[in-house]
């Protein structure tokens, strides 16, 4: 990443920022090891909730089990994709897709609809199986675990979208901006992210992180993103449309 693009990212630093003192090295991190404690520590939190295969099954609201209500059920990520993915996505061809933290392949269902090519990555090696074993007769997907914001494993210059739904909520924004930066480099000239995030703040209830969505503006912008729309899913949960020049 240049240089240029990562000075302003001190100046406009938040005062509520939990991260290391200046942003600017967050740009070229893209191993877990080389991040703050506190970052570390939000890896390690998740790998704990998500990482037990038999929560998945037996408990997780996450689209493997059945029952769970609203958030088990496919016509929610039907109806979620409908109204805020698929309409970026009208008028552009999309080929390949990054999805990072697809869990158990709820939300994955859905951008089987629109891709040709998808690789999945997520911190769980558990999820990682679960998904390998629900889409085991679609080809065309390739699986990936990492260390929680490593993408070191899949191409430059290759995606046309990447994606991540009710995920990154849970996700400290020095992750969110670290997986940014990369996003720069593994997407194709005018391609799409489209990432679920908390959008006000922490929140006990549903563990989000700090995560604002005037944060993601700056985030994005700082990167050289063009924000393209931001749309409350719910009353604290924020998804952001950016696009790569
Ligand atoms: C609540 S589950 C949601 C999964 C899926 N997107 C869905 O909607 O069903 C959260 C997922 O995010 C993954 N995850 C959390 N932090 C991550 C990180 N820093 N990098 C990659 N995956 C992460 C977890 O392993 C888990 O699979």
């Amino acid at each position: 990443m240049s240089p240029n693009v990562a000075a302003p990212l001190v100046q406009r630093r938040d005062a509520d920022y939990s991260g290391p003192e200046t942003e600017v090295g967050l740009l070229s991190v893209d191993k877990a090891s080389e991040l703050s404690p506190e970052a570390q520590n939000n890896i390690s939190w998740n790998l704990a909730q998500w990482g037990d295969r038999d929560r998945w099954i037996h408990e997780h609201e996450y689209g493997l089990r059945w029952g769970g209500g609203l958030q088990q059920s496919p016509s929610w990520m039907a109806d979620i994709a409908s109204r805020f993915l698929l309409p970026h996505l009208a008028d552009r061809s999309v080929r390949a897709v990054l999805e990072i933290a697809p869990g158990a392949g709820r939300f994955t269902t859905e951008l089987i609809r629109v891709a040709e090519e998808l690789w999945l990555v997520d911190l769980s090696p558990a999820c990682i199986q679960l998904c390998k074993e629900r889409f085991k007769y679609y080809k065309n997907i390739q699986y990936s675990v990492n260390d929680g914001v490593s993408l070191g494993m899949v191409p430059d210059r290759a995606f046309d979208l990447v994606a991540s739904f009710d995920s990154l909520v849970h996700v400290e924004p020095e992750i969110i901006l670290a997986y940014l930066a990369q996003f720069r480099d593994k997407l194709a000239p005018g391609g799409i992210v489209w990432l679920d995030h908390s959008g006000r703040g922490v929140k006990k209830i549903g563990n989000r992180s700090s995560m604002t969505y005037d944060r993601m503006h700056r985030f994005a912008s700082d990167l050289g993103f063009e924000m393209l729309a931001q749309h409350w899913r719910n009353t604290h949960d924020c998804i952001s449309v950016l696009r790569n020049p």
